[in-house]
């Protein structure tokens, strides 16, 4: 058995329901752009609400992390990678959750216990340390030098805000030296393979912790780590998870894997993740935004690295990677074997379109370096790149980097965006032909979004946030955070609330900050992931007071007043947890 189906074999033994592996895009949390841990989907359950199948579940799901898309290259990281995991909703806590793991990884995985330590959470502001998580891991036979508490790595959460908690995390020592007898996870030598994280809290938007309902236990489990670690190796790539598709692609490019690994693993990484994107029901396609995003950096640069090997680019070599790990995969994700067709057509297209210019875009590129007179490529070459050739800009500085160069990638994102203002403002034009006043009143429903999103903070709850929206030139829909109807007073002190900023005739300005310093401030923002590291953040006010600041690309209107009469046409129920409002403007 692999390490998947016996990590469910042994959690449905004890109790456990099996619980099926949700999309890679999330399909009711548009806070994230790809689930990123087991946990995510899981979000309500973990919150209170009663999840179907139990208080006990586990599964394998699929994750996405895009952070350190650079990183991908070396030995461990993955931009696609699967969790194991078991869950406890109000059901049981530490003792079980802690000696399950011990039992899983010294009995069903063999692990000598030698090699194995712990960290445990060692208390910080109110939380005291976990002394039961020690007593716990020492009558298991963890010997006390095994077990090291530690302040920030043991608390667990998973984004800014929701359920979080003190966690114990589990060390593997991966190394032929003398195991030490004390622990130290800072030693490299130590690397970590399962986490236990005990939810107890949920954190708010003003950071302070409040109990949850009930106690649960999260757990999570890398797959491509641990088996590698368990066939004894220091590369995941090398794992028996890896074989088939690291030797078609040491047969396609009449290579061998060592001596080109960072080039190799790249395209095992990035075609594998392309192919379970294209392959999530969501339906998501090569584009310039959101998820479309990611698949078309991660095909190009795939389709890059696999030029550095000499690949013919236009054989299938890509479509022949894919077609294996669709094998490889299908018996646990069946989607991968119904959109087939599709995923090999996303990849065959996105892979002829990026090469038919990028032969040329190298060469551009390398006709830019040669006439550089500084160590920095400007912001109308990147761009030129960009909007001629197809080069996100990310594999610019990829291509810079290896030269020992920098790019102006501030410079991009202004020359970006306004290109992308001047297209809507061209699409306005072409497609809506002599109604002028069209793209003017999407502007108008724009900025009252904005309102609508702070007068719901005032008037309903300040925990309300955005979680979708959308505009058509006749109204504006918007979907918020919100954990019950609205009443009709709280509708009709909201919409009072946004004619009065609005007959007050107050300023939108903008102003362009460092994400973090936006964060900071406390601006409104609803995908954190997606935006790029210098962001644009909408004001609305004057000098007396400020009712909104929200990250937003634009367009708004100058002044409030231009927006006219504000009015609610409906409330309902969007999803669990989320409302909607329907909304227009009148003259
Ligand atoms: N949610 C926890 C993690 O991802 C288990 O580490």
């Amino acid at each position: 058995m692999n390490l998947k189906d016996k990590y469910i074999y042994f959690f449905v033994k004890n109790g456990h329901k099996q619980i099926p592996s949700s999309p890679v895009v999330p399909e009711n949390d548009p806070s994230v752009l790809f689930n990123t841990a087991g946990m995510q989907p899981l979000i309500p359950y973990l919150m209170g609400q009663t999840h179907p199948y139990g208080t006990r579940l586990c599964d394998y799901q699929k994750c996405i992390r895009t952070n350190d898309l650079d990183s991908i290259g070396d030995t461990y990281h993955h931009t696609f990678f699967e969790m194991l995991g078991n869950w406890s909703l109000g059901d049981y806590f530490k003792k079980e959750a802690i000696t399950w793991s011990f039992e899983f990884l010294t009995k069903e995985l063999n692990i000598p216990i030698e090699r194995l330590g712990v960290t445990v959470f060692k208390g910080k502001d109110n939380i005291p340390k976990d002394e039961e998580a020690i007593e716990i891991w020492k009558s298991l036979g963890i010997n006390e030098d095994r077990i090291c508490p530690t302040e920030n790595d043991n608390f667990w959460q998973a984004g800014e805000t929701g359920p979080c908690g003190p966690d114990t995390e589990m060390f593997y020592f991966r190394s032929d030296d003398e195991i030490p007898k004390k622990f130290d996870p800072e030693d490299e030598r130590w690397v970590e393979i399962w986490n236990d994280v005990f939810m107890s809290y949920n954190m708010k938007e003003d950071k302070t912790l409040e109990e949850l309902p009930k106690k649960n236990v999260d757990t999570g489990m890398g797959v491509e780590r641990v088996t590698a670690i368990l066939e004894g190796l220091d590369d995941n790539y090398l794992s028996s998870l890896w074989t088939n598709a690291r030797e078609k692609l040491e047969e396609i490019s009449n290579l061998s894997y060592k001596g080109n690994e960072k080039s190799m693993r790249v395209i095992l990484d990035h075609v594998r993740t392309a192919v379970f994107i294209s392959a999530d029901p969501a339906g998501i396609k090569p584009s310039n935004t959101d998820q479309g995003y990611i698949l078309r950096r991660l095909i190009r640069r795939a389709i890059r690295h696999a030029k550095k090997l000499n690949i013919d680019i236009n054989s299938s070599w890509m479509e022949d990677l894919a077609l294996i790990y669709i094998n490889e995969y299908k018996k646990y994700y069946k989607e991968l074997e119904e959109n087939k067709d599709i995923v090999i057509e996303v990849l065959r297209n996105e892979k002829i379109k990026f090469n038919r210019t990028l032969e040329k875009g190298l060469r551009e590129f390398d006709k830019i370096v040669s006439r550089l007179n500084d160590n920095k490529i400007d912001k109308d070459n990147a761009f030129k790149l960009y909007d001629t050739y197809g080069f996100p800009i990310e594999l610019t500085v990829e291509l810079a980097k290896e030269k020992g160069l920098d790019v102006d990638i501030e410079g991009f994102r202004e020359k970006f965006k306004a290109h992308q203002e001047l297209s809507r403002t061209a699409s306005a034009g072409k497609f809506k032909g002599g109604l002028a006043g069209n793209s003017e009143i999407e502007t108008k429903y724009h900025t009252a979004t904005h309102l609508l999103n702070a007068a719901l903070k005032v008037i309903v709850n300040p925990d309300c946030h955005q979680k979708g929206s959308n505009i058509t030139d006749e109204r504006m829909r918007f979907d918020f955070s919100c954990d019950h109807k609205l009443t009709d007073e709280e509708k009709k002190n909201t919409e009072e609330l946004v004619n009065q900023w609005i007959n007050e005739g107050l300023d939108v300005w903008v102003e362009e900050m460092s994400k973090e310093d936006a964060i900071k401030s406390g601006a409104e923002c609803m995908f954190i992931e997606k935006y790029p590291d210098i962001v644009t953040v909408y004001f609305i006010g004057n000098k007396d007071k400020i009712v909104s600041k929200e990250l937003c690309g634009g367009p708004h209107v100058k002044n409030t007043k231009e927006i006219g009469h504000f009015k609610i046409k409906k409330e309902e129920a969007s999803s669990s947890g989320v409302r909607r409002i329907k909304a227009i403007i009148e003259e």
